[in-house]
């Protein structure tokens, strides 16, 4: 039953990341990994540290002219962008009833193709998204703690643009090899951390799928 593949996304929030220590051993300090930095374009920003209050985001947050770029979609999103061809890159993770996942532009889109340029494929139209259509997801759990929330469950890859293939799988997340994220210019929204009033959206900072 390949058709449905395992959905698995984790958000955390900015600072409250939990650190394990073992109180048996002295701890390893290993060296800052430098790679990552030199992939980077010179000049280009961080992705994970570009901040904007929902309301106040521009139309790229990455529209820079770097190795992968520049952004395939585009941030502001509203009832001008909603529907099947939006592209919008702006992932509101609210509730298990209200949630967006990142999917393929083009059908059958193999992830490890897709990845600098997913969009967000939203349960609602209220997001300026495209729809994950009624009968995609067949399971759901959702779990909300202090310092993160998390979904996992089963969906079918076709409603979200991506292929069905066995085996193939990918992670997204603000970070990458060159550090631009995978979307490119991706950011994430939720009013259900621990750090949102419960209605206003505040940015995730941390997030993976
Ligand atoms: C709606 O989104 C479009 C496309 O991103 C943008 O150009 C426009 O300014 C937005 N409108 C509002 C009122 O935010
Ligand atoms: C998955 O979705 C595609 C496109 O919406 C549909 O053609 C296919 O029948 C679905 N597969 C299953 C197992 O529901
Ligand atoms: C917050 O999330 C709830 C549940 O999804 C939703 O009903 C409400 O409209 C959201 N509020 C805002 C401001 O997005």
């Amino acid at each position: 039953m390949h058709a449905h593949s395992m959905l698995i996304a984790i958000l955390s929030l900015a600072i409250s990341a939990i650190s394990v220590t073992d109180s048996a051993h002295s701890p390893i300090i290993t060296a800052t990994p430098t790679r990552a930095l030199a992939n980077r374009q010179v000049q280009t920003p961080i992705l994970s540290t570009l901040q904007y209050p929902y309301t106040a985001l521009p139309y790229q947050v990455y529209p820079y002219q770097v190795l992968r770029g520049p952004q395939f979609g585009y941030n502001q999103c509203n009832s001008t962008t909603l529907g099947p061809k939006s592209n919008c890159q702006t992932l509101i993770f609210n509730a298990p009833d209200d949630f967006c996942l990142w999917g393929s532009p083009d059908a059958n889109g193999e992830i490890g193709n897709v990845e600098a340029k997913v969009v967000a494929y939203c349960t609602k139209p209220y997001h300026g998204t495209r729809l994950i259509p009624p009968d995609a997801i067949t399971g759901l759990q959702w779990i909300r703690t202090s310092a993160y929330i998390q979904v996992t469950g089963f969906i079918n890859n076709s409603a979200i643009g991506l292929d069905n293939k066995p085996g193939n799988g990918g992670e997204l997340d603000p970070h990458g090899a060159d550090l631009q994220g995978n979307p490119l210019g991706g950011v994430v929204y939720s009013n259900g951390t621990a750090d949102s009033d419960g209605h206003n959206l505040v940015q995730v900072m941390n997030w993976n799928t």
